[in-house]
């Protein structure tokens, strides 16, 4: 407490609460004391004009006081995303789903909440992640996982994250991701301005009655997993290349085909010239984002096309079987999430669906963590 004082007496007196919370296994590991610095002042500043004092309340909402007002926010925030993106689903069939995902992160998660009293003002919480994109730990803050009531996101995301990234980082967590809708302009110009760079992307496209060419040399894979082998192990090593690098480790490609396909509706069309393999692609019912979870969605989570075949309109013909069968099966949305940092993949998707989340990435030099910080 004496810490907030002191920063409060730098700044003059402010209005507020301040609701900074953590794990109870954290809690227990570090005790209660904590002090708060103004690692951004924009927000402080401010609210320091209305003369009132700032106070820390709580460091754990167990009873998620706040839930209604957060899951306010997320749904206010989907709903502006929608303007943009209208053929994303209701919002009405993610309510529910939306407060048990959200109750679930408040109760488990790690960040930060802002209220003025009862009134939320803006809250930014993820989940823990070990080794997130390199090896030391990381957060990932869902699209569900943050919002702000004042229109000013730049002062109060700044306020937000400048609290949440100071107690990640003395908890060892590094990387810093966070999904945001895409068309909120300012907002991710904010997290930009913070440091933070595109990394991966959900997009979506109306299922839509093209020109399909059921063409004979497209077939829907029933047994014949073996064909796929040699494809689907060349498409996990590609992400290893220059620009993705990522370590994607190696597998055995049919027991891995075997095990996804197992599980309920999902479905491998390959494409074939000359009698051979050439690309494949791939559905399923659910993907990354709530959104993706929708009864009307299905969602491709592979494509590949050998390198020697592409740009020769392989991937879409495969994506007009797909779109065919969504179709006649009763779907009417498609969904796709892919690595920005994949130019290929970006290119050919952004060709076709609209983003509508944004995952951002931010790397903290770890030398950091034997440093003593302020
Ligand atoms: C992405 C990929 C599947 C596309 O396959 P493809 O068979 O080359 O794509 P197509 O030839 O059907 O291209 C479709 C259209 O996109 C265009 N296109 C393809 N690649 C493009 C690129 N890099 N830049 C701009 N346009 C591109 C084509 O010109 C074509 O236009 P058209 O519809 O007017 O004919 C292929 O590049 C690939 O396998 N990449 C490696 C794995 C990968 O990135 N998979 C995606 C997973 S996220």
């Amino acid at each position: 407490m004496a810490g907030l004082l002191e920063a409060l007496e730098r700044y003059g007196s402010t209005e507020g609460t301040i609701l900074i919370w953590s794990t109870r296994e954290d809690l227990e590991k570090k005790g209660r004391t904590i002090s708060v610095r103004p690692v951004w002042s924009g927000f402080l500043k401010r609210i320091e004009k209305t003369g009132c004092e700032f106070m820390i309340s709580n460091y754990h909402d167990p009873d998620v006081k706040y839930l209604d007002q957060a899951l306010e926010m997320v749904i206010g925030n989907y709903r502006e995303e929608r303007k943009a993106v209208p053929c994303l689903p209701p919002v009405d069939a993610f309510v529910e789903k939306l407060r048990r995902y959200l109750e679930k992160l408040l109760q488990g998660g790690s960040g930060v909440m802002l209220a003025d009293e009862d009134v939320l003002l803006g809250f930014m919480v993820g989940y823990k992640n070990s080794e997130l994109f390199g090896r030391y730990d990381g957060i990932y803050c869902p699209v569900y996982g943050h919002g702000a009531k004042v229109d000013n996101k730049r002062d109060i995301y700044g306020e937000l994250y400048g609290r949440a990234a100071r107690k990640w980082v003395e908890d060892g967590l590094i990387t810093h991701a966070v999904t945001l809708f895409t068309h909120d302009g300012e907002l991710v110009d904010t997290f930009f301005w913070f440091g933070f760079g595109l990394r991966c992307v959900d997009s979506i496209k109306e299922v839509s009655p093209a020109d399909v060419n059921m063409s004979a040399n497209i077939r829907k894979v029933l047994d014949d997993l073996p064909a796929l082998a040699e494809l689907h192990e060349e498409h996990n090593l590609f992400y290893r290349g220059s620009p993705m690098f990522m370590p994607n480790p190696r597998e055995d490609p049919v027991l891995d085909l075997r095990n996804w396909l197992e599980k309920e509706n999902r479905h491998i069309w390959i494409a074939y010239e000359d009698g051979e393999p050439v690309g494949y692609v791939r559905i399923q019912p659910s993907a990354e984002s709530f959104v993706s979870e929708y009864e009307g969605v299905m969602n491709i989570t592979a494509a590949y096309v050998k390198s020697e075949h592409r740009n020769t309109g392989v991937a879409r013909r495969l994506l007009e079987t797909v779109e065919c069968w969504l179709m006649d099966t009763g779907y009417t949305l498609c969904g796709v999430d892919f690595e920005s940092l994949n130019p290929l993949g970006s290119a050919f998707w952004n060709r076709y669906f609209t983003p509508y989340n944004h995952t951002l990435v931010r790397r903290v030099d770890e030398r950091i963590l034997s440093l003593k910080t302020l």
